[in-house]
């Protein structure tokens, strides 16, 4: 029988829950939940010296192979590569691409320690579906390890255009490797694009349709597919969680709006400009100080990598001048550094008058669907949300703000405070339809079926032995 096999970086495991695992994370537990499968990734650990097993471990209809990371694995592949390179390249931020040929070399011996595994445990028939940035060159190992699986990759992250990738120089090798995949999937039309553009122009490959690249025997598939959420599990627990012990005071205030934004401290997620907008908003209309106070989860993360531990310091630094700028009986910007149980955030959600995405450049963004699905149907509040954020080619019935432009911003806080609830009720309700349309069922659903299909199609053909030596050297 055909197994699935998903390959992710975190992994959460069962008992004890890892409290790292983020949005990524929780949506590969919801879509394997039901069907069951195996999870391979980082158990989350370093250790001193490489580790070349994986530990197994079974939980219900899913077992787990993860594995620790050396400290220089971890630095080369998470830190160096992933998350110094592609992640700002993918991001749109040039600008902070940071990393060296040995941190490169990392990455691929990484990628190719995780083909081996799975070349370990497939058996022919399994479908293998590698999750997100951090597994770029995954197929192109298994296919010179001879496998002839059906193996599908998916984005969680923005894909940039052509242009972008000039400045990586081992763009070009990139893409070889994801040609490799039989099935690519985007999280937007808009990436959709650039995927196909950047595959098409760098690796030459023969357009066969608006989805589908050749090279030869083989058919590359490319197609979006928007990640999304469980909603009515999620409107059933924050109905159940309405009265948890959360770390903001919502009744101290009873006629102030709260605006609830939920973010790991990454430059992607538009917080200085939140920041500075607020002070606008503040200096233009000091009235506003008594309508509207923002709760800010705001999670510290990667800082290992020196762009991020100097962005927490400047947030840090910029939320206590805003909040002494505008001294009110309690802080106008209200912020938690840490992060929160998956049930005290739907808590909040259900709480917060209005929700404010305020990303740069997002994938995504499953914080915009988890509070729209948290609302109380009857009272729903307000969903800001930045134009660059991906689930707003979806979410259109949400105020749309552009987080480079402070005006747009200021004009979605006031009309958030004074929308009447028929409009806000009208909103939600089209909104919510949208999750019920396309849950995460449906995406994980439409993945696996086209995986099928395109695998069972093309025969893969094993790369000469004169071209994959070519192609190892090259790294
Ligand atoms: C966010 C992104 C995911 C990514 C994850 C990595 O959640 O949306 O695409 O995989 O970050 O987070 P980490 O904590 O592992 O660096």
């Amino acid at each position: 029988m055909s197994r699935l096999i998903v390959l992710s970086n975190r992994v959460t495991l069962p008992n004890p829950k890892s409290t790292q695992a983020g949005g990524l994370a929780v949506a590969i537990e919801d879509a394997l939940n039901g069907i069951g499968g195996i999870w391979m990734g980082w158990n989350g650990k370093k250790t001193t010296n490489r580790q070349h097993t994986f530990d197994v471990l079974k939980d219900h209809q899913i077992e787990y192979h993860t594995c620790s990371f050396s400290e220089a694995e971890y630095q080369g592949y998470y830190c160096g590569f992933a998350n110094g390179a592609l992640w700002p390249l993918m991001h749109d931020q040039n600008q902070y691409i940071d990393y060296t040929d040995q941190d490169y070399q990392i990455y691929q011996d990484v990628n190719l320690k995780f083909a081996r595994q799975l070349q370990k445990i497939a058996q022919p028939s399994d479908m293998i579906w590698v999750q997100d940035y951090h597994f770029l060159s995954v197929a192109h190992y298994c296919r010179q390890l001879g496998m002839r699986n059906r193996i599908g990759f998916f984005l969680h992250i923005p894909f940039p255009e052509t242009a972008k990738w000039k400045d990586l120089v081992c763009a070009p090798q990139l893409a070889v490797h994801l040609a490799q995949y039989d099935l690519l999937g985007l999280q937007t039309q808009r990436d959709q694009k650039h995927c196909y553009e950047f595959l098409k122009t760098t690796f030459a490959l023969t357009a066969h349709s608006p989805n589908t690249l050749r090279n030869g025997q083989r058919q590359v598939e490319i197609k979006a597919y928007p990640i999304s959420v469980h909603p009515t599990a999620i409107q059933r627990r924050a109905e159940q969680q309405a009265s948890m012990d959360l770390p903001f005071d919502f009744s101290a205030d009873p006629d102030v709006k709260h605006i609830i934004s939920v973010d790991r401290i990454d430059y992607s997620k538009g917080l200085l400009q939140k920041v500075n907008a607020l002070r606008q908003c503040f200096q233009q209309s000091p009235e506003m100080l008594s309508q509207i106070r923002q709760f800010q989860i705001a999670s510290p993360c990667r800082l290992e990598v020196p762009t991020y531990a100097h962005l927490y310091r400047d947030f840090q630094k910029g939320v206590e001048q805003l909040n002494q700028e505008f001294a009110t009986e309690k802080p106008v910007f209200d912020c938690y550094y840490d992060t929160l149980s998956h049930h005290a955030l739907m808590s909040l959600y259900r709480k917060a008058e209005i929700c404010w995405v305020n990303s740069i450049y997002d994938g995504m963004n499953l914080v915009a669907k988890e509070y729209i699905a948290a609302q109380d149907p009857q009272d729903p509040g307000i969903l800001i949300l930045s134009k660059y954020a991906g689930a707003a080619e979806q979410m259109k019935e949400a105020l749309i703000v552009d987080p480079h432009d402070q005006y747009s911003m200021i004009r979605a806080l006031k009309r958030a405070i004074t929308m009447p609830r028929t409009e806000r009720i009208a909103r939600y309700k089209a909104l919510f339809q949208g999750l019920l349309d396309y849950d995460i069922l449906h995406w994980r659903d439409s993945i696996l079926k086209d995986l099928k299909h395109v695998g069972s199609q093309y025969i893969y053909r094993p790369l000469s032995k004169q071209k994959a030596h070519h192609l190892s050297l090259q790294h």
